[in-house]
């Protein structure tokens, strides 16, 4: 179960409309031509790729087990979500239109936050496109979101993960408790950076 941010920032509620309008409108097509938002026609896609353990094994916030059913709804539940602002599921696909990856934006429009969680297949992973994904993915959720916060978690032996974070300018805040969909518990590293210090980094690089 996702948790918000441990940051909690001021926000109007004429900010939290206006994410919430950014969220049911949201243009995938910004991150790639290849993102599709996830729909009943992705669950045989999504089973397969999650079922591999390379894949879904770091990710505490996953529906369990990967049936047509639980995935179907997941689906369904993203999507209703999605209309009240709060989410997005996306997939990737590869040129045969399979699914090659995934990432869920959870937003918390009246606080202006959001957290990733997100995996490619594992024929795709440690060729340097998470990195390069993750930052297209994060500069969206501030800029086109229009979020000024995004906190992350990940497994404490995920050194992938933390690369990948760290690398996008994510300071570390320490660890948190990740609730699993089961109610079990896991211990996470957990980062934060704001839309703020995004751009300041942004603009250094240029
Ligand atoms: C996490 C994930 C999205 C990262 O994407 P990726 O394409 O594999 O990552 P990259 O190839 O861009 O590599 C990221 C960094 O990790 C480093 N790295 C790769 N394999 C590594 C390993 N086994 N141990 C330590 N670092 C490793 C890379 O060198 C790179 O760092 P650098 O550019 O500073 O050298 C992907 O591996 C994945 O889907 N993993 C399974 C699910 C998961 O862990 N999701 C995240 C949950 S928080």
């Amino acid at each position: 179960m996702s948790a918000p941010p441990t940051t909690r920032l001021d926000v109007t509620a004429q900010e939290a409309a206006t994410i919430c309008a950014a969220v049911r409108s949201a243009d995938l097509s910004l991150l790639s031509p290849m993102h599709r938002i996830a729909g009943p026609e992705h669950v045989a896609g999504l089973i397969v790729l999650l079922s591999d353990p390379a894949v879904s094994d770091p990710i505490y916030d996953l529906p369990r087990p990967f049936t047509p059913d639980v995935i179907a709804g997941w689906i369904s539940d993203a999507r209703n979500k999605q209309t009240r602002g709060e989410a997005i599921l996306a997939v990737t696909v590869d040129d045969q239109e399979s699914v090659a990856g995934y990432s869920y934006f959870t937003i918390w429009p009246e606080r202006s936050a959001a957290e990733l969680a997100g995996a490619q297949r594992a024929d795709a992973q440690g060729q340097g496109r998470g990195k390069m994904g993750a930052a297209r993915s994060f500069g969206w959720i501030f800029e086109h979101l229009g979020v000024r916060l995004i906190g992350l978690t990940a497994a404490r032996d995920n050194a992938r993960s933390a690369r990948v974070i760290e690398a996008a300018g994510f300071i570390a805040r320490g660890e948190r408790q990740s609730v699993r969909a089961d109610g079990s518990t896991r211990l996470s590293l957990y980062w934060e950076l704001t839309r703020d210090q995004w751009r300041n980094a942004s603009q250094a690089m240029t």
